[in-house]
C-alpha cells in the first residue's frame, strides 16, 4: 500500500506553496478567532524552521507520511508538540493539495511569460538585424517568393506573444483560491476565505466548494498552453535544424549549441534544436495523460488526482530547458547572408512579380499573366538561366508588350522591397513590426 499510496516523492516539490497555504491558514484561524494567538505564533515559528530546514537541506522527508503535506505536519509536531494538531482546523488535504498545486501551476505559467518574452526578445534584435537579410521564403518546403531572414523571425515573435497570451489567460482564469472548501463540503467554522485568497495572491475565493477540490482544469489549461508553446519552439527547431545542414548552409551555430561525432570529424550536430523538437511529445503526452487522469472522476476529490503532478513537473521542466535553449540558440546563431541571398534569387523566385508586373503594366487579367509566366519560366529552365538573366526578346517572343522595364521587378531585392502591404515582407515594414513588438514588451503588455 505504501508504495503505490506514497506521493512524497514527487510531491516535495510543493514544499514552499505548502508552507505559504499554511501560514496564510493559520493566520487567518487567529484573526478570526478560531485559534489563539499563543497557538498561533507557536505554528508560525515551527513553518519558518521547516522552511529553513528544508532550504538547509535538513528536514527529514519521509515515506511513511505519504505526501508533502503530511510530512510538514509531522515534522510541526516534533518541533512545537500538540498545538501542530490545530493548525489543520477547518481545513483538508483535499483543498490543501488543490491550493498548493495552484500556486505551483500560476508561478510555473508566470516563469514560461518571463521565457517567452525573453525568447521575444532575442528574435527581436535578430529581426532588427536582418530586416533587409533576402532568404527564399517556402511553401511546402519549396522555393516560393524572397522574404526576408527578418520577417521570417517575426513570424515566431508573433507565435510567441500569442503563447504568452494563452499563459496570461489561463493564470486569470486559474486565480481563484480554493482553500476554505475543506474536504468538499466547506466548513462549519467561521473562516474568511476572502482574507486566505488575498494574502496568497488570488483574486478571489472560488465559488462551490465542490468544484474546488476536484477539477483540474486550471492544470490542463497550463499545459495546453505549455503545449501549443511546444510546437512553435519544435517547428523553429525545425527550420533550425534544416537551416544548419551543408545543404542549406543559412545559418551556422557555435560549439555552444552543437556537438560532435564520436567517429565523424567534420559533423556539428544541431542536437539542442532536435531535443527541443522531442520535448514536444512529453509536453502533450503530459496533457494527454492528465486529461485521461481526469475525465472518468465523479465528484469532489479521488486519489486519482495525486497523479496531476508528476506529468505537469515534467512538462514544464521541459518547457523551461527548450525555452532557455531556444533563446540561447536564437542568440548565438549566424545568418550567412551571402548564402541566402544567392538561395532567395534561385528557383523563379521573383515569377510572382512577374505575373503582377503583367497585370499592373498591360492591364493583363492575372490567370493569363500566369499563364504567360509560366511560360517565361518554362524557356528560363530550357536555356538554364533565372528570370532576371532571361533575354528581353526571349520574353517579347511570349507576350509582345513586355518592356525592358520590367527587369525592375524580377530581382529578389525589388520583390522584398515592394511587399508593403500591412504585415508585409518589405525591410521597412519589418522595421515597423519590430519597432511596434519592442514596445509592446517594454509597456509589458503583451
Ligand atoms: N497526496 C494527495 C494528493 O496529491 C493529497 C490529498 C489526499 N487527500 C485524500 N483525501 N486522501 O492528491
Amino acid at each position: 500500500m505504501q508504495a503505490i499510496n506514497v506521493s512524497i516523492g514527487f510531491d516535495r516539490r510543493l514544499w514552499a506553496q505548502d508552507l505559504a497555504g499554511s501560514k496564510a491558514h493559520a493566520a487567518m484561524l487567529v484573526a478570526q478567532g478560531i485559534l489563539s494567538a499563543a497557538d498561533g505564533a507557536l505554528i508560525q515559528g515551527g513553518l519558518d524552521t521547516i522552511r529553513a530546514e528544508i532550504e538547509a537541506g535538513t528536514f527529514p522527508f519521509r515515506d511513511r507520511y505519504e505526501d508533502i503535506h503530511m510530512n510538514v505536519e509531522a515534522r510541526l509536531a516534533e518541533l512545537i508538540g500538540d498545538p501542530s494538531g490545530r493548525l489543520h482546523t477547518a481545513r483538508s488535504r483535499n483543498d490543501q493539495v488543490a491550493l498548493d498545486f495552484r500556486l505551483w501551476v500560476r508561478s510555473a505559467c508566470d516563469h514560461a511569460m518571463a521565457q517567452l518574452k525573453d525568447l521575444q526578445h532575442a528574435l527581436l534584435e535578430r529581426a532588427e538585424a536582418e530586416a533587409g537579410t533576402l532568404m527564399p521564403g517556402f511553401t511546402h518546403l519549396q522555393p516560393a517568393q524572397p522574404v526576408t531572414f527578418g520577417h521570417h523571425l517575426m513570424a515566431y515573435v508573433e507565435m510567441f506573444g500569442r503563447d504568452a497570451g494563452r499563459f496570461a489567460d489561463a493564470r486569470a482564469r486559474m486565480n481563484e483560491c480554493p482553500l476554505g472548501a475543506a474536504a468538499l463540503a466547506g466548513s462549519p467554522f467561521p473562516i474568511d476565505r476572502h482574507a486566505t485568497a488575498a494574502a496568497l495572491g488570488f483574486d478571489r475565493p472560488t465559488a462551490n466548494s465542490l468544484d474546488s477540490v476536484s477539477d483540474r482544469d486550471f492544470a490542463l489549461e497550463a499545459l495546453s498552453a505549455a503545449s501549443i508553446t511546444a510546437t512553435h519552439l519544435s517547428r523553429l527547431a525545425e527550420e533550425l535544424v534544416i537551416w544548419v545542414t551543408p545543404q542549406f548552409g543559412f545559418v551556422g551555430l557555435s560549439d555552444a549549441f552543437t556537438t560532435g561525432s564520436s567517429i565523424m570529424p567534420q559533423k556539428r550536430n544541431p542536437d539542442a534544436a532536435e531535443l527541443i523538437r522531442a520535448k514536444t511529445g512529453r509536453i502533450f503526452g503530459a496533457l494527454t495523460s492528465l486529461t485521461m487522469v481526469m475525465k472518468g472522476l465523479p465528484l469532489a476529490y479521488s486519489k486519482d488526482m495525486q497523479e496531476d503532478k508528476v506529468p505537469v513537473f515534467e512538462a514544464f521542466d521541459s518547457l523551461d530547458l527548450a525555452l532557455a535553449a531556444m533563446a540561447g540558440m536564437v542568440r548565438d546563431l549566424t545568418p550567412d547572408r551571402a548564402r541566402m541571398a544567392a538561395a532567395a534569387a534561385s528557383g523563379f523566385s521573383t515569377a510572382t512579380d512577374l505575373a503582377d508586373w503583367l497585370v499592373r503594366t498591360l492591364d493583363m487579367p492575372f490567370r493569363r499573366a500566369h499563364h504567360v509566366t509560366g511560360a517565361a519560366v518554362k524557356r528560363a529552365e530550357q536555356l538554364g538561366v533565372d528570370l532576371p538573366a532571361l533575354p528581353l526578346s526571349e520574353l517579347q517572343a511570349i507576350e509582345a508588350g513586355i518592356t525592358a522595364d520590367v527587369y525592375q521587378v524580377l530581382t529578389p531585392e525589388r520583390s522584398v522591397a515592394s511587399r508593403i502591404s500591412y504585415g508585409g515582407t518589405a525591410p521597412a515594414e519589418v522595421r515597423r513590426q519590430v519597432s511596434l513588438w519592442k514596445e509592446r514588451l517594454s509597456d509589458d503588455k503583451a
